[in-house]
């Protein structure tokens, strides 16, 4: 069990600044996700956790005690890559204990454990098993008993089921969240995947271009994105953005989008000049008086709602609305946003106008 804390830890590969200036804590028993597009840094920032590459600077922190120089085997993490190697002339129950018996364990100690480990994963009745022959599931399930029959103080995965069928991803993805609650052992997980993220995670660290963007509990991370980057990068279809140029005073509850006033949330930041107003799809609706007018230019059908595109003064809109209503290509509409779940953003830095205690009001009161 560990709580991992790293603080303004960057890295240079050379002349390139692959990770900026990142600070977050992951709590002990935490399901922690690394978020981000390919390239943006997670695998860097995985492998500094893990005393695989040693941060330029900044400090990492295991329970407490500063480990940023320390070697990997002084870490007590099990890293579980995405290839899951095992040695195939082994049986199930020898890939397991491996690395019991490489450091000695008596071995009663050690049936005893692959015993309990083979109990938790669901793999007694294939103990003897060769791995040669197993199913890809299980074989997966073995890698895991490997990483898990050291006790280590937290598990790494770097994209773990990358290589899967998205069926199959699906499975695997239910049953190690389901481990993790078991064993409650801390686990930071990476994944380009935003709704793996959203799905399995505890809390997510979005980060793109080496720089950590937001940290924070899913739904926050949803409903309060802390940058324009965030918002786009997760949920599907993308929020929507609304570009004009305009002033929103501190405190305002309604903003001038050229002759509209949308009403806002309140205790919003101030803010002017070149400005983004963002919405997502669920919280758009077609009301024929509501003086916002688009056009319909395309539908998609997904079987309980459906996807409703509209050409707006601002920029185009799309609506997540219910199958059933009867929307026709080519039809002027109004839309209306709900207030509470709009965000605005400083169109050139991307920030959203709002502080941090603004967003807990926001979201708990
Ligand atoms: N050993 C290395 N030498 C030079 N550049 C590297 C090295 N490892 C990673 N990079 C670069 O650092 C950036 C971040 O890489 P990485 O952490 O692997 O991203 P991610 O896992 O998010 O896809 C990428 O641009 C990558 O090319
Ligand atoms: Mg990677």
């Amino acid at each position: 069990m560990a709580q991992i804390r790293i603080e303004n830890v960057r890295k240079d590969f050379g002349a390139f600044n692959a990770v900026k200036s990142s600070t977050f804590t992951i709590e002990d028993g935490e399901f922690f996700m690394l978020l981000g597009p390919s390239g943006c840094g997670k695998t860097t920032t995985l492998r500094m956790m893990a005393g695989l590459d040693l941060p330029t600077s900044g400090e990492i922190y295991i329970d407490g005690e500063e480990v940023g120089q320390k070697p990997a085997s002084q870490r007590d993490i099990a890293f579980v890559f995405q290839m899951f190697a095992l040695y195939p002339h082994m049986n199930v129950a020898k890939n397991i204990s491996y690395p019991l018996r490489s450091q000695g364990m008596p071995r009663a100690q050690v049936r005893k454990k692959v015993a309990e480990i083979a109990e938790i994963l669901g793999i007694t009745d294939i103990l003897n098993r060769p791995v040669g022959g197993l199913s890809g599931g299980d074989r997966q399930r073995v890698a895991l008993g490997r990483a898990i029959v050291r006790d280590p103080k937290a598990f790494f995965m770097d994209e773990p089921l990358g290589a899967l069928d998205a069926e199959f991803r699906e499975h695997m993805s239910h049953e190690l969240r389901a481990l993790h609650d078991r064993m409650g052992a801390t686990t930071v997980y990476v994944t380009h995947d935003q709704l793996e993220a959203m799905q399995m995670g505890d809390k997510i660290v979005v980060m793109n271009h080496g720089v950590v963007e937001q940290f924070g509990v899913p739904q926050d991370i949803y409903d309060w994105p802390a940058t324009k980057f965030v918002a786009q990068f997760i949920g599907s279809p993308s929020m929507n953005f609304l570009d004009f140029n305009g002033s929103v005073e501190q405190g305002a509850q309604t903003v001038d989008l050229g002759d509209v006033r949308m009403a806002v949330p309140r205790q919003l930041d101030g803010g002017s000049g070149a400005l983004t107003l963002g919405v997502r799809p669920e919280h758009v609706h077609l009301n024929d008086a509501a003086p916002y007018r688009g056009e319909v230019v395309a539908t998609e059908y997904l079987g309980t709602t459906q996807i409703v595109t509209l050409k707006t003064r601002y920029g185009q809109v799309q609506a997540r609305i219910p199958s059933n209503v009867a929307v026709r290509e080519g039809a002027r509409t109004g839309l209306e946003f709900d207030a509470r779940t709009l965000t605005l953003f400083n169109a050139n830095t991307g920030a959203a106008l709002r502080s941090d205690a603004n967003r807990k009001v926001l979201h708990h009161g």
